[in-house]
């Protein structure tokens, strides 16, 4: 359904729908989403921020997110807020003109860098973007040290990209993955990919321990694996702040706060914009619940 054209465009015009996604964004304007951040601020909790959009199709549209990212990286350091920008590669260009996307990434990471140091994040996609956005990351990292990657640990192929970004001292968030990929090339069931995410983070902390460079965000939701990765990195020697948590906007919210209070390093990540639909497709696929929760917004 969050590929599905028909529903992409008139899903978002549905009162319920637009009620029900307000529970995953504080609203669509960057200013909603900078307001977000100042409360978490006064949490101690830092965030991400995410303009949604992907597959953009006419040049205005990638210019449009470059320069929208830039200025929200200002603004940012502006307001004295700690949040980074976490950005999809088919929103700035990717599949229609590679060499525009490689200018807007130079920007943004050269915007960040001048502006508190900050680091760029790039969201990974459907497994038609796997290689090109690994390729873009090792073109940035080889220039700018403040990128980081997602990658997902229900690919089966994960645990090689993660050997092949080490030398360049990759900053990694980990993630489960939220596409629908075929069983030739994705681990299926819970228990496979949860299975996975904590081999690769063993292998990681691994690595960490023995002083490489790398940075790991754990990016899940999933409380009881991030507690047993710290009791794994206690075990090995490393504090739990060896990594950061990060959570979506809405997601656990007690949990944020009480990991926060506990000593972990957790950053939220805040979505924002009007393109919203394929986006929460993907949240309601992870949580068949949340469907129960958007029909129940029908209800006065
Ligand atoms: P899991 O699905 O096992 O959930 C653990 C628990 O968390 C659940 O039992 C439930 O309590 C809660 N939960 C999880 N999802 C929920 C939801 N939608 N609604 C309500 N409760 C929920 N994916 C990707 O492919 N590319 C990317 O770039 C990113 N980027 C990204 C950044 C950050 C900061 C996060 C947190 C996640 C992503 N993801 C992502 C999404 C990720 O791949 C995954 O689909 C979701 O995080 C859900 O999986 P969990 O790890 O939370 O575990």
């Amino acid at each position: 359904m969050a590929g599905n054209e028909w529903m992409r465009r008139n899903v978002p015009r549905l009162w319920f729908a637009r009620r029900a996604v307000r529970r995953f964004m504080p609203g669509e304007s960057a200013e909603d989403a900078l307001k977000a951040a100042e409360k978490f601020q006064g949490q101690h909790i830092p965030v991400l921020f995410t303009r949604l959009g992907e597959n953009v199709t006419r040049a205005e549209q990638h210019e449009a997110a470059a320069d929208h990212y830039a200025w929200l990286i200002e603004e940012t350091h502006r307001r004295g807020l700690d949040g980074e920008a976490s950005v999809k590669l088919t929103h700035l260009a990717m599949d229609m003109s590679p060499p525009a996307m490689q200018k807007h990434m130079d920007l943004l990471a050269e915007t960040a860098a001048a502006n508190g140091n900050r680091t760029v994040w790039i969201d990974m996609e459907g497994t038609d973007y796997t290689e090109p956005t690994l390729a873009e990351y090792e073109r940035l990292k080889a220039r700018y040290p403040n990128v980081g990657i997602c990658l997902q640990a229900y690919l089966k192929r994960t645990y090689s990209d993660v050997e092949r970004l080490l030398p360049l001292e990759p900053k990694i968030r980990l993630v489960k993955g939220a596409y629908s990929e075929s069983v030739e090339i994705a681990y299926q069931t819970r228990r496979e990919v949860d299975a996975n995410y904590m081999a690769l983070c063993v292998s990681m902390l691994a690595q960490i321990k023995a002083g490489r460079g790398l940075f790991l965000g754990l990016g899940t939701h999933d409380v009881r694996l991030i507690k047993q990765l710290a009791q794994h990195a206690r075990s090995i020697g490393l504090p739990r702040t060896c990594f950061d948590v990060e959570m979506l906007y809405g997601i656990r919210a007690d949990q944020q706060r009480r990991l926060a209070k506990d000593g972990y390093n957790v950053r939220v990540l805040i979505a924002y914009g009007d393109y919203w639909y394929p986006w929460y497709m993907r949240r309601l696929a992870e949580r068949p619940a949340n469907v129960i929760f958007a029909l129940r917004q029908l209800l006065p």
